[in-house]
């Protein structure tokens, strides 16, 4: 049985519904695994999420496994950490169900992420896709966390669960502990090396200037030579998101990879251009991503224990979980089993 822990709590999640970037594991993962000591942080494959847009059955699957495999070697370590997938702990579907019951028509209309994925999906605009953030809401009141670090894309979503909770509260008392989007400030917005003004994402296809985890180091390398840098004549490397994107994403990247500040990075490049940082950073970011693509490699050759890992932390975030839902069911008046 979980134990009850004087700790504060973390929670997120990631869908698996891409492979796992650059810019998840500098954004977010490598983030996370320094919390352990300090939390108790619960982290998720949100796989009820990712079917909200259509997915190859064996595809999502495999990349479930994949993305557990990878959360591991990127240093979240299942002694220290709750690692889980959202479909085993069945009271994320039933919280999110009597949260859909708390959020508002005009509030759910009103998400940017809708609008956009609608859009993008005319022909499936499905009601999970609207629904989304009232079962993300369940995802994190569930577990009453202190933190939910997310990405800026998902600030939004987390500020309707605080709206949502406050509605539940104001109508039954405290039984939601209030959530706190949390943005990191270094590193939270590692952007497309093809397209620097967007972010990069894991749900599209290769040559939209992504990097996997699981990229060959000639891939990575290749993609950096690639990478779109600034038409300002100066061709030098010098930080300035406005004027600069391409190269200050890349000097974005460099700096998360090597520790360097960016006023380091500016003198060790002083009176070079562009081509010669652009494989720098390649090398770099390949050096990075070796040990974490070995380990998960490695570990997705270990099903047993991928399975012990996820049937583990299903079990402990159930147990959490479970005494929200009752203490949920019991106020909105449903008869105890
Ligand atoms: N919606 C998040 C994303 O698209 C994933 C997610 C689902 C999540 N539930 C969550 C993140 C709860 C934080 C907390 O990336």
């Amino acid at each position: 049985m979980a134990e009850e822990t004087a700790k504060k709590r973390m929670l997120s999640g990631i869908k698996p519904s891409g492979d796992l970037t650059l810019g998840s594991y500098l954004g977010a993962i490598k983030n996370w695994s320094a919390r352990a000591e300090e939390y108790d942080c619960f982290y998720f494959m949100a796989d009820l999420h990712a079917i909200t847009v259509r997915q190859n059955p064996a595809d999502l699957r495999r990349r479930t496994l994949e993305q557990l495999a990878q959360y591991i070697a990127c240093g979240l370590d299942p002694e220290k950490n709750t690692l889980f997938i959202q479909s085993h702990v069945h009271q994320h579907a039933e919280l999110g169900w009597v949260l859909d019951c708390y959020s508002m028509f005009g509030e759910l209309s009103r998400m940017t992420q809708f609008k956009d994925k609608s859009s993008k999906n005319a022909d499936n605009i499905n009601g999970g896709l609207f629904t989304y953030p009232s079962l993300m809401a369940a995802d994190i009141l569930l577990y009453q966390p202190d933190l939910v670090p997310v990405g800026e894309d998902q600030k939004q979503h987390v500020e309707l669960c605080h709206t949502i909770a406050r509605r539940f509260n104001g109508i039954y008392g405290d039984v939601f502990k209030l959530p706190e989007p949390f943005v990191p400030k270094v590193g939270a917005r590692i952007m497309s090396l093809t397209n620097p003004t967007a972010k990069m994402s894991k749900s599209e296809n290769e040559d939209t200037g992504r990097i996997t985890l699981m990229d060959a180091p000639e891939v990575i390398m290749r993609q950096f030579k690639r990478a779109i840098t600034d038409s300002d004549t100066e061709n030098c490397v010098h930080y300035d998101r406005e004027k600069k994107p391409g190269v200050s994403n890349l000097m974005t990247i460099y700096s998360a990879c090597t520790g360097k500040s960016f006023a380091e990075i500016e003198a060790e490049f002083a009176g070079q251009g562009y081509g010669a940082f652009k494989p720098k950073v390649g090398e770099a970011v390949v050096e990075t991503l070796r040990p974490i693509r070995e380990e998960a490699t490695r570990l997705m050759k270990d099903k047993a224990y991928l399975e012990n890992v996820y049937r583990q932390g299903a079990e402990k975030a159930g147990y959490v979980a479970e005494k929200t839902l009752r203490k949920v069911y019991k106020k909105v008046g449903f008869v105890a089993r």
